[in-house]
């Protein structure tokens, strides 16, 4: 089967992916910016169906199911060295090895696997390798502190811009290509 391992997030343009308070107002923007582009809710539901599986450390597991669950019945493969149970029929937990959980696990079943964080899961998935693109969501707002995208990943990683997607409420993705 082919797969793309894709990892998704949305930061501050300062580099941040979440406040210190965990608010998340800030994902939300009233920007006007008029060459931008603009979805509708039927195209984000096209191109979020095409999404096979999720994969999350338990934190954002965890503000997930108290934000109000964003991923449907999508599989979800929550990254956890505690036992939980399951909040829902569509979540299962891994602990081990994550190169044998993509190789043996998720590959043989899924083609689009998307990691939605957080950060330290991200970084996990870069230094092994495990990851074939970025898309970054840029927010217009400067957080001023929070949780870091990167901080020190340790490694250095040659990337590809394959696309630039700017949208009508200032949010600017950007689409990135791991070379591995
Ligand atoms: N802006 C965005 O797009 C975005 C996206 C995602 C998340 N967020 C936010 O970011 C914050 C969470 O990010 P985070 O970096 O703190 O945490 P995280 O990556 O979501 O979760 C970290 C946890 O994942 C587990 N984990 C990671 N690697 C593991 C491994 N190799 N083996 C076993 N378990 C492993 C551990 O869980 P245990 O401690 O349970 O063992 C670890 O404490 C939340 O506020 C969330 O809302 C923002």
């Amino acid at each position: 089967m082919e797969n793309t391992v894709t990892i998704h997030m949305v930061a501050s343009l300062d580099g941040f992916i979440a406040r210190k308070d965990n608010d998340i107002s800030w994902l939300t923007s009233n920007d006007d910016y008029p060459q931008g582009v603009t979805l509708s809710d039927a195209e984000i539901a096209t191109f979020l169906e095409r999404i096979d599986c999720y994969v999350m450390g338990s934190h954002t597991y965890e503000h997930a199911l108290e934000l109000g669950w964003p991923y449907g019945d999508t599989p979800v493969m929550v990254i956890t060295s505690r036992p939980m149970q399951p909040k829902r029929e569509s979540v299962q937990f891994y602990s081990g090895d994550l190169t044998s959980l993509l190789n043996n696990k998720l590959k043989p079943s899924y083609s689009n696997i998307w990691l939605v964080g957080g950060a330290m899961l991200v970084k996990e998935f870069i230094r092994l390798k495990l990851a074939d693109e970025i898309i970054i969501s840029i927010m217009p707002v400067l957080l001023g502190g929070g949780t870091p995208f990167f901080d020190e990943l340790d490694i250095e990683q040659s990337l590809h811009l394959k696309d630039v997607v700017s949208y009508r409420n200032g949010m600017v993705e950007l689409w990135y290509e791991i070379i591995n």
